[in-house]
């Protein structure tokens, strides 16, 4: 039977990681997949993180089953940060824990597909496993333009998304960090936004994988807390892949809001029944590391230092690229010193991309996405020379 399988191509994204490692040349450049990279091109374990996971081997004493919803503590310590002081929202949000923010929008998907939910809209273009989850759940991926041509949200777009959506619908919004364009929607267009929402039976799903890695921590959920503040029902997929450094700990939460107290159980019964029959329970190490960091002042500090490291470095890099703006014909980069978080688009061609690669030993995603993190003051000159080399 097997035998009826065709060939399936790697993720494109992913492939990058083993071509990357394969090329032997020393001065390569890996602005692929979307993880951190200090200006001396490593991905550390952040030393909050280190200390909570030292803290979890000395007082675990068990390593039995959680169950579907995972380590609720670790849930419940991070609502703060995402929702803000009022973070159940008067009892209207509860969440469980996923493997990763993957495995969150995942759970997103299915639960609004019970739901009644049958078509996903999806502002393009968008991480490239959002439609592919979608797709995989049974619904529909109708998309709209998320950026336009200078750099700018298309905010038109989406509201006529939500002002125009049936009941059945839903749109799927980055809360921060646009993956892959960097380009976020402004306070004012976020205000547009949830008062476009207020009036719509469009299902928000919010996909919040870079959180304080763009303006700031408490910045980058001004969005979502303005759409949350705005309707009675929405889903919202969360990672610490990033903002904790966790990538491989696989370490993310789904949270539902409701209309009223009374209406939770029921989406959180439900998504426990799906993370059942998909993973059965999520891992737990990195939740309960994430759960002992946020609970220790001492920890937490140096957590929120760390991070505060991250995104000052990742702003030295924006600024350094749109600098060299004129030094690069045809592709702009000034904008980039506005956009936020790990990633930007160029707008190169196949070809450019290949010369990249082939001639300057430059990795990055075919769609002219770049993680902007691989960039260093040790091989920032060379990558500026190497574009206006492509674009020559
Ligand atoms: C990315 O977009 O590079 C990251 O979110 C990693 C991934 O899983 O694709």
């Amino acid at each position: 039977m097997l035998d009826r399988l065709q060939d399936t191509p790697p993720d494109a994204l992913l492939a990058l990681i083993s071509q990357f490692a394969a090329d032997q040349r020393e001065d390569k450049i890996d602005l692929g997949v979307g993880v951190y990279r200090t200006d001396d091109g490593a991905t550390p374990v952040f030393g909050a993180v280190k200390a909570g996971e030292q803290r979890l081997w000395e007082e675990q004493d068990s390593k039995s089953y959680l169950g579907p919803e995972g380590d609720r503590g670790f849930v419940h310590a991070l609502m703060p940060i995402i929702f803000g002081s009022d973070a159940t929202m008067g009892g209207r949000i509860d969440g469980l824990q996923t493997p990763g923010g993957t495995g969150a929008v995942r759970l997103a998907i299915a639960l609004a597909e019970r739901a009644g939910i049958t078509r996903v809209h999806v502002g393009t273009p968008s991480w490239p496993n959002h439609i592919p989850i979608i797709e995989d759940v049974g619904l529909e991926a109708p998309t709209f333009r998320h950026a336009k041509e200078d750099g700018t949200a298309d905010v038109d777009a989406v509201l006529s998304i939500i002002r125009d959506g049936r009941e059945g619908d839903a749109v799927l919004i980055h809360a921060c960090c646009h993956n892959p364009t960097g380009i976020d929607y402004s306070a004012d267009q976020w205000d547009a936004l949830a008062e476009a929402f207020a009036d719509s039976p469009v299902l928000p799903i919010i996909d919040s994988a870079y959180q304080g890695l763009g303006e700031g921590l408490e910045e980058d959920a001004v969005g979502l807390r303005k759409v949350l503040a705005s309707v009675p029902y929405a889903l919202i997929a969360y990672s610490c892949d990033k903002n904790f450094g966790l990538y491989r700990d696989r370490v993310g939460a789904l949270y539902a809001k409701v209309a009223e107290p009374g209406m939770l159980s029921a989406s959180m019964s439900n998504a426990a029944a799906l993370a059942r029959a998909n993973w059965s329970m999520p891992p737990d190490h990195g939740g309960a590391a994430v759960r002992i960091v946020l609970r220790d002042d001492a920890m937490r500090e140096q957590w929120l230092e760390e991070l505060d490291g991250m995104r000052q470095r990742l702003r030295w890099v924006r600024a350094t690229l749109a600098a060299a703006g004129d030094k690069v014909d045809g592709i702009p980069l000034a904008h980039l010193e506005e956009q936020n978080g790990l990633f930007a688009m160029l707008p190169l061609d196949k070809d450019q991309i290949a010369k990249l690669r082939d001639d300057h030993a430059v990795y990055m995603a075919g769609s002219g996405r770049i993680n902007i993190a691989g960039l260093t003051k040790g091989n920032i000159d060379k990558f500026i020379a190497a574009l206006a080399d492509v674009a020559a």
